[in-house]
């Protein structure tokens, strides 16, 4: 049984649409009595404005009462007169609806709508995503069915809206799409994208199942692998931009598709931040999910052993399960028909990398630098196919 399904037995039919991404304003408000109030910054950690009543405004400048009763004036316009919407604006989904459209009465809007468990709203052609930080029944078959064909002020805002828009817009005007996913490091922007592909693949695939659909729904897993990381503002921060491009026939299916990358964050190799990590492909491959004969022959042991690992003491992230990431990648990498020989010279150029972070180097005199022993080097030549120097 879905899990839709389930919910709705025993007569409790809240279908997870109306639930995740309809406003419920609840119930009857009292605007508030003839006072006339505005935003006004505050330095709370907490809140960035508060309401302020206005006491005196002559339209050059304006006085207001603050929480803490005390008074203040200010010249006015319209970057300090910021008003309070009526409380029958609070969960618009477009802000473009916002009778005063400024930072507080977005902040504001979106903080209700988030109270209220909806985490999209648009602002004119943009969509807001904030993070719920779990995950929400809202990208099921069924969603996509709602979305599929649907105008956008049909349909309470969703990332699967903006899709199908791009799409339907793609399919009558011929020309190309493109959807800019933007916003800081946390924000959601590998997630959403993922929701993209998804929601395309449902709608402009060939076929159920068909191997395009699936190699596009599954390289994320290697892009991830090798691109991602911990960072402290997020467990898989991917550490490079991307563009995807899709490509679609006359009969608006998809036919193929090209990722660029730009701008990997090379740096990590060698060295990481406190609290980070290293790219997770370096603890996969040392996880129990890497074949033991696999590991013995690339002289592999565990992450405490490498200086390209071990200068933070930090190997695990919250939630996640490298030895499970690692067999998604393993099976993404036979979607994408990466045979036995290039999954070798993968690992291999990996290994590599470890040992050479392990040389050890000594002082041979003020001027020169040597190797105690030539151990990892060798290690790192033979992964690397090639003799060492000297
Ligand atoms: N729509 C969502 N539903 C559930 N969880 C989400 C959603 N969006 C983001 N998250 C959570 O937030 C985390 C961070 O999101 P994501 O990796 O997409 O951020 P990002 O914008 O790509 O950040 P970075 O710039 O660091 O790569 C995800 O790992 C996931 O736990
Ligand atoms: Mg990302």
């Amino acid at each position: 049984m879905s899990s839709a399904a389930r919910r709705r037995k025993g007569g409790e039919v809240e279908s997870d649409y109306i639930k995740y991404l309809k406003y419920k304003n609840t119930g009857f408000q009292v605007s508030a009595s003839d006072k006339t109030l505005v935003w006004w910054p505050t330095k709370d950690a907490d809140r960035a404005y508060a309401h302020a009543e206005v006491t005196k405004d002559d339209g050059k400048n304006f006085t207001v009462r603050l929480e803490d009763n005390t008074e203040k004036s200010q010249p006015k316009n319209e970057k300090t007169y910021l008003g309070v919407n009526p409380p029958k604006f609070d969960g618009v989904e477009d802000m473009g609806e916002l009778g005063y459209l400024s930072e507080p009465a977005v902040l504001h809007n979106l903080k209700k709508r988030y109270d209220a468990g909806l985490f999209h709203t648009y602002s004119g052609l943009f969509l807001v995503v904030v993070n719920p930080y779990k995950r929400l029944p809202v990208y099921t078959p069924e969603i996509i069915d709602m979305y599929r064909g649907r105008p956008r002020d049909k349909v309470a805002p969703h990332i699967f809206a903006i899709s199908d828009g791009a799409y339907r817009a793609m399919l009558n005007t011929r020309q190309n799409q493109s959807m800019l996913i933007t916003g800081e490091s946390g924000a959601g922007k590998t997630e959403n994208t993922k929701k993209v592909i998804q929601y395309l693949t449902a709608i402009a695939g060939r076929a159920e199942g068909g191997l395009l659909e699936q190699q596009l729904l599954e390289f994320n897993p290697i892009l991830e692998a090798f691109g991602n990381a911990k960072t402290t503002k997020n467990n898989n921060s991917s550490r490079f931009g991307k563009f995807i491009e899709l490509q679609f026939n006359a009969g608006g299916q998809i036919t193929g598709a090209n990722t660029f990358i730009y701008l990997l964050e090379k740096s990590r190799v060698t060295a990481q931040g406190a609290g980070e990590r290293n790219f997770h492909i370096f603890y996969q491959i040392l996880s129990k999910a890497m074949p033991e004969e696999l590991k013995q022959k690339l002289k592999l042991t565990k992450p405490e052993d490498y200086f390209f690992l071990n200068q933070n003491a930090c190997y695990t992230v919250d939630d996640m399960d490298d030895a499970k990431e690692f067999d998604h990648m393993l099976k993404a990498f036979d979607i994408l028909n990466i045979n036995e020989e290039e999954r070798l010279a993968i690992f291999q150029t990996i290994s590599a990398i470890l040992h050479l972070g392990n040389l050890p180097f000594i002082d041979v005199n003020s001027e020169t630098a040597g190797l105690k022993d030539e151990v990892e080097l060798n290690i790192a030549a033979s992964c690397w196919a090639c003799r060492p120097p000297g």
